[in-house]
This record gives structure tokens, sequence and C-alpha cells, in this order.
């Protein structure tokens, strides 16, 4: 088993200041871009994300990834954290949003949010990113945390880049 990734040890639920937890990811992006260089295999890929986002990101309570398995559905994929629902319609809750609208969706509170699915009650808000490869929806990531606006635009953005990256066209690898 490889040692994973070097970042400075905090506890589970931590809500760190926002330019602590920015500058966290941009270490461990380098870090996180090399484990997975090379990689093509699409559960390799969300399976080692979502490990390494779970280190990277200690203000989250869940972490991982949704596979769109139908025209309009997505199932839960490698995942750390408490046990997420299975699937979910286009229609429902903030991935179906993401899924629907192929837009990243940050969501300070996820009680201001119609439709908002709570498989875990302790989930105060919400990041969702869609995965796409040739222009197509693939997958999303979701990230949940129990704080309010337990994330930034800037970690949006940053994780927007590191999934553009890892989730190549396989035709151009
Ligand atoms: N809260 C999400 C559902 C997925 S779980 O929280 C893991 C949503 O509304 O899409």
């Amino acid at each position: 088993m490889s040692e994973g990734i070097l970042l400075a040890k905090v506890a589970r639920g931590t809500l760190l200041p926002e330019p602590e937890r920015v500058a966290r990811l941009r270490e461990a992006l380098p870090q996180i871009e090399a484990a997975l260089a090379g990689e093509t295999d699409q559960v390799a890929l969300q399976a080692t994300l979502a490990c390494l986002l779970w280190e990277a990101l200690p203000q989250a309570n869940w972490c991982g990834f949704y596979r769109r398995v139908g025209e309009r559905l997505l199932a839960v994929g490698p995942y750390q954290g408490g046990m997420g629902c299975l699937r979910i319609p286009f229609e429902k809750g903030v991935c179906g949003a993401c899924a629907r609208t192929g837009l990243t969706q940050l969501v300070p509170d996820v009680h201001a949010f119609p439709g908002h699915i709570a498989c875990d009650g302790a989930t105060r808000s919400e990041l969702v990113i869609p995965v796409t490869v040739d222009g197509q929806l693939v997958a999303v990531l979701d990230l949940d945390s129990p704080h309010l606006d337990g994330f930034s635009e800037t970690e949006a953005r940053i994780l927007e880049g590191l999934l553009a990256g890892s989730f190549c066209s396989t035709a151009a690898r």
C-alpha cells in the first residue's frame, strides 16, 4: 500500500479558516496529480480521488462520486463517509441539479436548497462538480460538510481544474 499524500493531520470535521483550506488543497494538488498520473480506468480514478480528497478536505463528512448510469439517473460510486443514497434522479437534490445543468453547485446552506436530499441529517453545506469526458457528463463529485459554508468558490475552482485534468478523453491518452 502506498503512503497516500503527505499533509498535516487535521481531525475529521474540522473547518479550517478558508485561506488555510485553500493552502492545504494547493499542497495536496501536485501529490494527487502524481498519484493519478497515467491512470485511465474510471473506477481507479474515482476511488483514488475519493480517498485523497477525503484527506485534503477535513471539513467533509462525505466525499465521493455519483456516476451517470442512465439518461437521467445517477448511482453511487466510490466514496468516503457514511452511507450515501444509492440512486439519484437528475430531477432530485444538489447532485441532480449539477447533472441536469452541467454546472458546479456550491450550496452554503443545504436547508435553503429546495429538494436537497438529506442522506445525512448532519450535512449543512455541499459542493457538487460535474465530471465530463469528451463533453459528456459521466459523473459528479459530491462533497458534503456538517458546517455551514463549508466550501468556497476558490476550492470549487481548484477542484474543477483537478477533475478536468484527471478525467481526460481516453482517445487523447
Ligand atoms: N445531499 C445530496 C445527496 C447525496 S448524499 O448527501 C451523499 C443531494 O442533495 O444531492
